[in-house]
C-alpha cells in the first residue's frame, strides 16, 4: 500500500514539474492563460463556466480565422482592437512563443 501511494504521489507529481503545461493547462490555469476567466468552450473541451467578458470560443469559428490571425491575437490582441480587456500575452510575455503555439493549435482543434 505504501508502495501504491509513493507511485500515486509520483504520477501527479511529474506531469507539472518535468513537463511543459499542456495546452489546456494553458487555457485554464491562473498562473499561464487563465483564458476560462473570459472564454467559454464548447462541452468536453474544457471546464464548463459561466464567463462571458469575452466571447465563446468554437472550433467552427476559430478554423475560419485560421491559426496565423488566432496567434496574432493571443500574442497581442490591442493591435486588432486598441480597447480590449483581453490581456497581450506574447507582448507582456505571459506566455512564450512555444506555450502560444500549444494553445493556437488547441484552439484551431475545437469541437
Ligand atoms: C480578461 C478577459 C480575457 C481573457 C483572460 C482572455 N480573453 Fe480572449 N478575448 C477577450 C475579449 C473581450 C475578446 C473579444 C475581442 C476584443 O475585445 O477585441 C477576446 C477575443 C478572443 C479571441 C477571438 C474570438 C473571436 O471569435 O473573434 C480568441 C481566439 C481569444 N480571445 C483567445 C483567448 C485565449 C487563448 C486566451 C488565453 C490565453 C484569452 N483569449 C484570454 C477577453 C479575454
Amino acid at each position: 500500500m505504501p508502495r501504491a501511494a509513493a507511485l500515486l504521489a509520483c504520477a501527479i507529481a511529474l506531469p507539472s514539474a518535468a513537463q511543459s503545461p499542456a495546452a489546456l493547462e494553458l487555457f485554464v490555469r491562473r498562473d499561464k492563460g487563465h483564458c476560462i476567466a473570459c472564454h467559454q468552450v464548447p462541452a468536453g473541451a474544457g471546464p464548463a463556466t459561466r464567463a462571458d467578458l469575452g466571447p465563446r470560443l468554437e472550433g467552427p469559428r476559430m478554423r475560419e480565422m485560421g491559426k496565423r490571425a488566432l496567434r496574432a491575437i493571443v500574442v497581442d490582441p490591442t493591435v486588432a482592437n486598441p480597447d480590449t480587456v483581453m490581456p497581450p500575452y506574447g507582448r507582456h510575455r505571459l506566455l512564450d512563443a512555444a506555450e502560444i503555439e500549444r494553445l493556437v493549435d488547441y484552439l484551431h482543434a475545437l469541437p
